[in-house]
């Protein structure tokens, strides 16, 4: 008879090692010394703990050090951003809020939940381009709760030998739950998680894909049945490549968008106080500027909805620039940061500021010349889709001319 308590243990070493648990109704013997293996090790951990006699084990630098291998390591004190420097994304910011209280009140949480059968599930799936926030908003919330973050490159998790990446995974979601247990709180994020389990990763076979992807799915789950104090959040610019498992495993999902103009004329203006309290001379015509722009702009918009009877995006097939550039023959910098991101804000100031720093001003044609120079980001997102879908047709038309045999598979999964 095999007992339901093994159920996780055998798909676990299933996935890990490749190979069958059971053998003809029996467990195999690599099976039982894998898992009395893996007990002793756990009691090891547990008895260094107690040793503690209630000290935390995990201080500061136990944590850098050993989670510093994985990726980097943030303390509340560490942290820069806040949450308010990340502008628009108000309804994720209240949810995140929610989200963070819960974390924060741990054992309330669970217990109510508890009695509701349902099981706690921090999870957080952030998607979107690159540049939009993810990462400092997230940890700009680390911050705010004083909850200390691991920002881990997932690519780095990923080796070309399997068992390799499902021990790496396993290794940093365990060490993550220790700290966790011992802390109070902590969160894992998992940036281009995507690495894991898409046809991205440098595993290059379907089997493999998969079995990393199960195994992954399998740690997440253990902590979410386990009851443990650990925020994990995935982020990914490659949404579309995503396993679709790894999607659902993630009980919120949060997607990120480029800035339209009234969040870039906010994010433009923030960055111009920024510099200013940095005792940097702004001229006066870049806000007359902006605003100029931005009042025309919201006008012609708004007539733009009134003919059309319905509500458009600036990101509707180019209608609302279309009618702005048939009335105007300069342009704005909302017109021309159309489709950066607020991380190309940044860059396009950081430039500017740099050419301030000889001319001691910042006048607008500076500005302006220096958020151009940096170019923004979604024509590069277009591009790469149009390489990897030119890309993929050729390898198409390779593939059925050399060897009409071999057809080409999508993943399994
Ligand atoms: N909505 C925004 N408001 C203000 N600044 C932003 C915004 N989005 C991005 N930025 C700027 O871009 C920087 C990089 O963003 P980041 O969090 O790394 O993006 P992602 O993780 O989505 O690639 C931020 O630190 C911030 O300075
Ligand atoms: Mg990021």
């Amino acid at each position: 008879m095999i007992d339901t308590e093994d159920d996780n243990l055998i798909e676990r070493y299933e996935a890990e090692t490749g190979k069958k648990a059971i053998w003809r109704g029996n467990k195999t013997k690599a099976f039982l010394d894998w898992k009395r293996n893996r007990e002793k090790s756990i009691s090891k951990i547990t008895s260094t703990q107690q040793k503690g006699g209630g000290k935390k084990v995990y201080t500061d630098d136990v944590i850098k050090d050993r989670m510093g291998q994985y990726g980097a390591v943030y303390f509340p004190s560490d942290i820069q951003e806040t949450i308010d420097d990340i502008l628009g994304n108000e309804i994720k910011k209240e949810v995140l809020h929610d989200f963070f209280k819960a974390l924060k009140k741990y054992d309330e949480f669970t217990k109510q939940l508890k009695g509701a059968k349902l099981n706690p599930s921090l999870t957080v799936l952030l998607y979107g381009p690159p540049g939009t926030g993810k990462t400092s908003l997230t940890r700009g919330f680390a911050k705010e709760y004083s909850i200390p973050i691991c920002v881990v490159e997932t690519d780095r998790l990923v080796s070309p030998l399997l068992g390799d990446t499902i021990k790496k995974i396993r290794n940093v979601v365990e060490l993550a739950e220790e700290i966790a247990n011992d802390r109070g709180s902590f969160i894992l994020f998992f940036d281009e998680i995507d690495a894991i389990g898409s046809e991205r990763s440098n595993i290059h076979e379907v089997g493999e894909i998969k079995r990393a992807v199960i195994s992954f799915l399998q740690v997440i789950d253990r902590v979410n049945y386990k009851g443990v104090p650990l925020a994990i959040f995935g982020a990914t610019n490659h949404q579309h490549q995503l396993d679709s498992a790894i999607w659902r495993r993630f009980t919120f999902h949060f997607s990120f968008e480029f800035p339209d103009y009234r969040l870039r004329k906010r994010i433009l203006e923030s960055f111009l106080k920024k510099l200013e309290n940095a005792k940097i001379g702004v001229d006066n015509s870049i806000y007359v500027n902006l605003n100029n722009e931005y009042e025309t702009v919201r006008g012609i918009h708004m007539s733009l909805e009134n003919k059309l009877g319905q509500t458009i995006s600036e990101f509707d097939n180019n209608l609302l620039w279309n009618e702005v550039n048939k009335k105007n023959k300069e342009k704005g910098m909302l017109n021309l940061t159309y489709g950066y991101s607020g991380s190309d804000i940044e860059r396009g100031t950081k430039v500017a500021v740099l050419k301030a720093i000889n001319t001691e001003r910042l006048t607008y044609e500076l500005f302006y010349n220096s958020l151009m120079l940096v170019g923004g980001t979604a024509i590069h997102v277009e591009r790469q889709d149009e390489l990897s879908e030119a890309r993929n047709l050729n390898q198409f038309r390779k593939s059925t001319m050399n060897d009409k045999r071999k057809k080409l598979t999508p993943p399994e999964i």
